[in-house]
Parts: C-alpha cells; structure tokens; sequence
C-alpha cells in the first residue's frame, strides 16, 4: 500500500512538472489538515535547503508565512558554513515577523552563515527609489542579492496579498477585476502569467530570475492554485514545493 502511495505521488509530480513546464515538483504526501499544511511544506522545504546549501552560495529570500515557516523548521548547523543569506526584495509592506529581512536573519543563524539585509521603508515613492539603492549598506546588499545563485520565494493570491499589504479596498477591486490572481516579490501576475502591477520595491526583478541558477518556489493550499499557475513558469522557476491537495486542484484547473 505504501509502495503504491509513493508511486501514485512521483506519478502527480510528473504530471505538474509536465503542466507547468519546470524542471522539479516535489510534493508532500497524503491529506494533510489546512492548519498543518504549512508546517508540513515548511519541514519539506527546509530539509531540501538543506541539502543543496553548498558553501559559496548566495542564498537569497522571500517573506510571507510559508517562508517564516521554513525557517522555523531548518535545524542549526553545528559548524559555521561560507553561505550567504539576503532577502530577495525589501519594503514590501509585511509584518515583522513575516519580512524577507528576519527570515533571511534567521535561516543565515540557523545555516552558520552569514547575512546582508535591506532595510528600505514600506510603500516607498518611485522617485527615491534612486537615492536609497545609493546608500552604502543598501548598495553593498544589492550587489550581493545579484550574484545570489540560490531563491527560494513564496507566492500568495493577488487578493490576499493587496489586502496584507493594506491596499485600498477600491484599488484592490481594480487589481482583480484587471485580472490579477498571483503575486510574488511584489510582481501581480494575470492568469496568463503576465505581470499587470507591480508594488514599488527595491531588490530583485523578475528578470534576474531568468539568471538565478536555482529558484525553488514553495506554496500550498487549494486557494492559491491559480496564483501558482499563474506565476511559476519554466522562465522563473526550477523546482516548486508544494503538497498533493493543490497539486490535484491546479491538475484540474487546465
Ligand atoms: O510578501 C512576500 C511574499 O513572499 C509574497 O511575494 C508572496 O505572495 C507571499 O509573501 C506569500 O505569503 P504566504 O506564504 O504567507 O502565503
């Protein structure tokens, strides 16, 4: 009975891997309850961070509670490793707890490495966006975050997202009756993958995602189905984490 659960889950993976045209999915197994759900993903994730960590990596990071949770469950290194951690983009309007700045702190803590980090004001004007990646401690941040060659990144529905980031109820109907389902790193992303909004941020763009030799994507539950098919794509992202019940929920969105 094991033996074919596991075949049945390598089965699904194929098939996701095949839809959304990326090189790895790898899914948590079974039914799992919504309130574990991403304790279970973040257990899955951290292990596989783990694994591919190698020293010399530049390790960059997302927010959100899917990344948080990653972090929570990634057990300390008993040596210190050459790994560097820096969040992926700044100011994007999270709680503390939940900010790419604190994730990256404490994976850097737990991994014996080292970290970088952006402190850039929420909902910042486009016009000082120029002078800020000007200041020494931003600029040096930013140069690293370019030759990150590790992502991992989360992705939430546009609504959830623009609601967290305290967007005008008016701007938010705008955002959805645009189109907008997924985002990530502050990108608002159509059900054809096309970015329709961006929020103003400093950090990495989506182009240099093309570049990042590995991006690894972690995101479940059923509502966020859409959003992860609308914006991981074989031009971003290499390999998603996620478990069966989305899985079988984006199968049947095609
Ligand atoms: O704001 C950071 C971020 O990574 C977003 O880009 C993403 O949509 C969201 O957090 C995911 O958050 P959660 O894991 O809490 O759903």
């Amino acid at each position: 009975e094991y033996i074919k659960e596991l075949r049945d889950i390598s089965h699904l993976e194929k098939k996701l891997q095949k839809i959304l045209g990326i090189q790895k999915v790898k899914l948590v197994n079974g039914v799992v309850a919504a309130g574990d759900l991403k304790a279970e993903i973040g257990r899955m994730a951290s292990k596989f961070l783990q694994q591919e960590i190698e020293n010399g990596d530049i390790l960059a990071v997302t927010g959100g509670t899917t990344l948080a949770q990653i972090a929570a469950e990634m057990s300390y290194s008993t040596e210190a490793r050459e790994v560097t951690v820096v969040p992926g983009r700044g100011g994007l309007g999270e709680d503390v707890e939940i900010q790419a700045n604190t994730i990256a702190a404490k994976i850097a803590k737990k991994i014996g490495g080292t970290y970088h980090l952006l402190h850039i004001p929420d909902n910042i004007a486009e016009e000082n966006i120029y002078y800020l990646t000007k200041e020494p401690s931003i600029k040096k941040t930013l140069e690293i975050l370019k030759q990150a060659n590790i992502l991992i990144h989360g992705v939430g529905t546009a609504k959830n997202m623009a609601k967290r980031r305290g967007m005008k109820k008016n701007e938010i109907k705008d955002l959805v009756e645009a189109g907008a389902v997924g985002e990530a790193f502050g990108f608002y992303f159509n059900s054809l993958g096309e970015i329709i909004y961006s929020t103003t941020s400093v950090g990495l763009n989506l182009d240099d995602l093309e570049a990042t030799k590995k991006v690894i994507v972690v995101a479940g539950g059923e509502d966020k189905a859409e959003a992860i098919i609308a914006a991981v794509s074989s031009k971003y992202q290499d390999i998603l984490i996620t478990d069966e019940i989305t899985a079988r929920k984006i199968i049947s969105l095609q």
